[in-house]
């Protein structure tokens, strides 16, 4: 069997900048979403911080994730004695140089990190974008091209000026599209000549709350209005990139955390099918240019009438023909099961006999990934990017905060070769892996630190206490060789 990955495989990583970037309000960065959201764990949601118009200030049942009920006059607000892990992260805006030459050395070949939108316009409104910022994004692609690393941008990474969230309503109202698209155009024209690969946005499939749409009320209807929105705001900046940058190469990215029936009896079995639509409608929708045969029922399962229930312009449909997406990127996380009976879930869902689980309850199951990548495959037949991956775990750093995890080395190794065989074995063309995340940082889901990802240590705490310093892990030695083997030493 051949054990190198093909030649040009795109090794690397992966951050967003709301959990690894802060400077919160530095260089002319305008408040995002996430900047309102505390801290948390996995047994106390992180809660959005906003105050009502009778003055009382309400922490609503809402965490990035649920975000059900955030009324339409509610206005975030910041309290003191709250911690809003966004507004420092683990500091790239100063340590982006030291950062991007740990992962030279690792050997990456590419870095995929996302532009803070409220960082090139503060509230998405203005009719210039804010050249501090341009000229911060300018500064670490300058790093990036020093050690030949490749630059994946995600545009748009669950979040948007909170402007745009409070205001419109985010991602449920058509006007946001216009938003967006200057958004992009600025970012294509700027950085146009220096980057390939683009992402429109992050985890699609995921349509999250009030953080990641803006949306306030996150029922069905709005959240389905929000993500036909998205669609076409990445088609319409998908047909311009490619216009303006023949050379560009874009993809969305969809969590595709896959889901096995429970049992071998036929009602699971469709049952599972069934649920995976759930995410196969964003997959379909971007990837081939129209919605699935089955839209209508995935909105009807939602208490929605069908696809005529959303507003849709006659012209949407062709945006979404000519604005496909060139490659498929998708997360990998866990997997889960499902039966007949369950109830629908994007991202989560139950156990695994057969599978160990992280501290945080995610099934770790290297060999989902090369089942889900033959899957989308033999679908959408076009190239796929795995632009996440990782486990969450806790580590035990010893004085000098080195740490020893051969935990994550167990995992990527499994991990890594499922992708090799799916790859050299099945044929399945895939551009590269970025692993989340090179460097430790903020967790989306509980806002801690604790969970970390990294093959570098940050000494920082859950409420944002530490020098930040920087220290290679054991597993980051062990990356740097399979790097250098391009998987041959896997
Ligand atoms: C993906 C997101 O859902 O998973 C990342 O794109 C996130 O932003 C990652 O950090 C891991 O999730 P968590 O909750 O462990 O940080």
């Amino acid at each position: 069997m051949v054990k190198k990955l093909p030649k040009g495989f795109l090794w690397g990583g992966a951050t967003a900048d709301f959990q690894y970037e802060g400077g919160f309000c530095e260089g002319g960065r305008g408040p995002s979403t996430h900047d309102y959201e505390t801290n948390g764990s996995q047994e106390h949601p992180r809660h959005l911080t906003m105050k009502m118009p009778d003055g009382t200030i309400i922490n609503p049942k809402s965490s990035f994730a649920i975000a059900e009920d955030v009324p339409l006059t509610a206005k975030p607000i910041l309290l003191p004695d709250q911690y809003y892990p966004s507004h420092k992260a683990v500091d790239f805006y100063h340590h982006y140089k030291e950062d991007i030459k740990l992962m030279a050395d690792l050997g990456f070949k590419v870095y995929r990190f996302s532009i803070s939108w409220s960082r090139i316009y503060p509230t998405g409104e203005e009719k210039e974008p804010n050249e501090e910022g341009l000229k911060f994004y300018d500064h670490v692609l300058d790093e990036l091209e020093k050690y030949h690393i490749q630059p994946l941008i995600t545009i748009c990474h669950d979040e948007l000026p909170i402007n745009l969230a409070v205001k419109y309503d985010g991602f449920n109202s058509r006007k946001v599209i216009s938003f967006y698209v200057q958004y992009a155009k600025t970012l294509f024209e700027h950085f146009g000549k220096r980057v390939k690969y683009w992402l429109t946005f992050n985890e699609i499939n995921a349509i999250r709350g009030f953080s990641s749409t803006g949306v306030h009320k996150a029922n069905g209807l709005n959240r389905y209005q929000a993500a036909h929105n998205m669609f076409i705001a990445s088609a319409l900046a998908i047909k311009l990139g490619h216009k303006m940058m023949p050379n560009s190469q874009f993809g969305a990215m969809f969590a595709l955390s896959t889901c096995y029936p429970k049992t071998c009896k036929p009602e699971d079995v469709l049952a599972t099918q069934e649920e995976l639509r759930e995410n196969w409608y964003f997959v379909d929708t971007m990837g081939r240019g129209y919605y699935p045969k089955f839209a209508d029922e995935i909105l009807q399962h939602h208490g929605i009438k069908g696809l005529s229930a959303l507003k849709i312009e006659p012209e949407d449909n062709n945006i979404l023909y000519e604005g496909q997406l060139d490659y498929v990127a998708f997360s990998y996380y866990r997997s889960s099961t499902f039966k007949a009976g369950d109830e629908w879930f994007n991202v989560g869902g139950d156990d695994n006999p057969y599978l160990e689980k992280t501290p945080w309850g995610w099934n770790i199951d290297s060999l989902g990934l090369r089942y889900t990548m033959n899957m989308v495959y033999d679908r959408i037949q076009k190239p796929l990017f795995i632009v996440e991956n990782g486990v969450g775990s806790i580590d035990h750093p010893d004085d000098n905060d080195y740490v020893e995890d051969n935990y994550r080395i167990k995992y990527l190794n499994q991990l890594l070769s499922a992708m090799r065989d799916a790859i050299n074995i099945d044929k399945v063309p895939c551009i590269g892996y970025t692993m989340w995340a090179p460097i430790d940082l903020v967790s989306l889901s509980t806002g801690e630190m604790k969970k970390r990802y990294g093959f570098i240590y940050v000494d920082m705490d859950d409420l944002g206490h530490g020098t930040l310093k920087r220290t290679p892990k054991k597993s980051y030695k062990w990356i740097k060789h399979i790097i250098e083997t391009n998987g041959e030493a896997l």
